[in-house]
């Protein structure tokens, strides 16, 4: 028996290593060749503090120096004394390049590719090692797009547990993977990626969580629901989408789905355009109601364009409300991604 490790490191790039109950984390990375900071391998001088985003552990001994009690209760760790109880997910304060590691690269094989609109496209993967990948819900991929020497970064759509891996792109004029997409791609076409990445994951849900997407941002946090359709949550969760044209509208058939599925979670959407037919019209600020910020107590997750990110933020600190989690990730027409925390 073992468990799953995902190594976070602070240039976005994941590792995930097995480890046993009776060995140490530190002792399960050194194995898969990832050299997490360690010098004194014996809770004494705290350079593999790490921390713990979620699941549960022994902490091992220590001394204070290493590690204080607070902040151990913070979440706080020391990979070379902690044994897992559950999988965990841990930040490490250092580069992959550091750790000896990098992202991974893989082939894959276009499986599907859908249109929902002029512009919004869904394309799938067949990974060749699926087995070989694991991400977190909410993670990204860099994607190599066909006969362009470009790259592209692309949310999972799709939940770590689907064998398939599904993204959303919003179709731009010009644009390197529209290009591909609308043009060229045929069902059999060989790709490449490298990841996964990114710090925009689904932490352990202890408190309520706001959910919040802009245009294709719904991607990474349908991945998200799809993890808590697996291990439902008995925290409310609440999920708010808003897009430009009713035409940018997707899954909402998806969304009521895990409407179904995940007792405690419940969704809205909105409209920019005047013209649209949507119940709610205007931006996604318009639908936060101060009592799903739970005074608080609750941790929200945020994507979607730098303009919406923005407003959004803006808008929650105008109301006096400092949530206990705030994680958001901005992307560009140029699917480039910023992944940052604001807590
Ligand atoms: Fe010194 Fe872990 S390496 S406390």
């Amino acid at each position: 028996m073992s468990f799953q490790i995902a190594l976070n490191f602070e240039d976005g790039i994941t590792r995930f290593v097995e480890c046993r109950p009776d060995e140490t984390v530190a002792e399960a990375s050194y194995k898969a060749r990832v050299n997490i900071p360690l010098d004194c391998r014996d809770g004494a001088c705290g350079t593999c503090k790490a921390f713990c985003e979620s699941g549960r552990y022994d902490g091992g001994d220590h001394i204070d120096e290493a590690l204080t009690d607070d902040e151990a209760a913070e979440g706080y760790c020391l990979p070379c004394q902690m044994t897992p109880h559950s999988d965990l997910v841990l930040r490490v304060p250092s580069s992959s390049a550091a750790a000896k590691t990098a992202a991974a690269t893989f082939g894959a094989t276009l499986a599907e590719v859908r249109h929902h609109s002029p512009s919004t496209v869904e394309f799938t993967l067949d990974v060749d090692e699926r087995d070989g990948l694991d991400f977190l819900p909410g993670q990204y991929v860099t994607i190599a797009v066909p006969g362009t020497g470009h790259s592209r970064a692309y949310s999972m759509s799709s939940g770590p547990a689907q064998r398939r891996l599904s993204f959303l792109v919003r179709t731009v004029p010009g644009g390197v993977m529209s290009g591909y997409l609308t043009d060229r791609a045929r069902v059999g076409d060989r790709l490449e990626f490298t990841g996964p990445m990114g710090a925009f994951y689904l932490r352990q849900l202890t408190r309520p969580a706001l959910l919040l997407a802009g245009g294709t941002g719904l991607a990474p946090l349908l991945s998200m629901l799809e993890r808590m359709a697996r291990q439902p949550a008995s925290h409310p969760v609440h999920l708010l989408y808003g897009v430009t044209r009713d035409q940018d509208l997707v899954h909402l058939d998806a969304l009521a789905d895990y409407a179904e599925v995940i007792p405690s979670f419940t969704f809205d959407h909105c409209v920019a355009d005047p013209a649209s037919g949507a119940r709610n019209k205007g931006f996604v600020t318009g639908l936060i109601d101060p009592p799903a910020l739970h005074d608080g107590d609750v941790d929200i997750y945020l994507c979607g364009p730098p303009a919406m990110v923005d407003a959004v933020r803006g808008h929650i600190a105008s109301l006096g409300v400092l949530p206990a989690g705030f994680h958001y990730e901005r992307f560009t027409p140029a699917a480039v991604r910023e992944t940052a925390e604001a807590a």
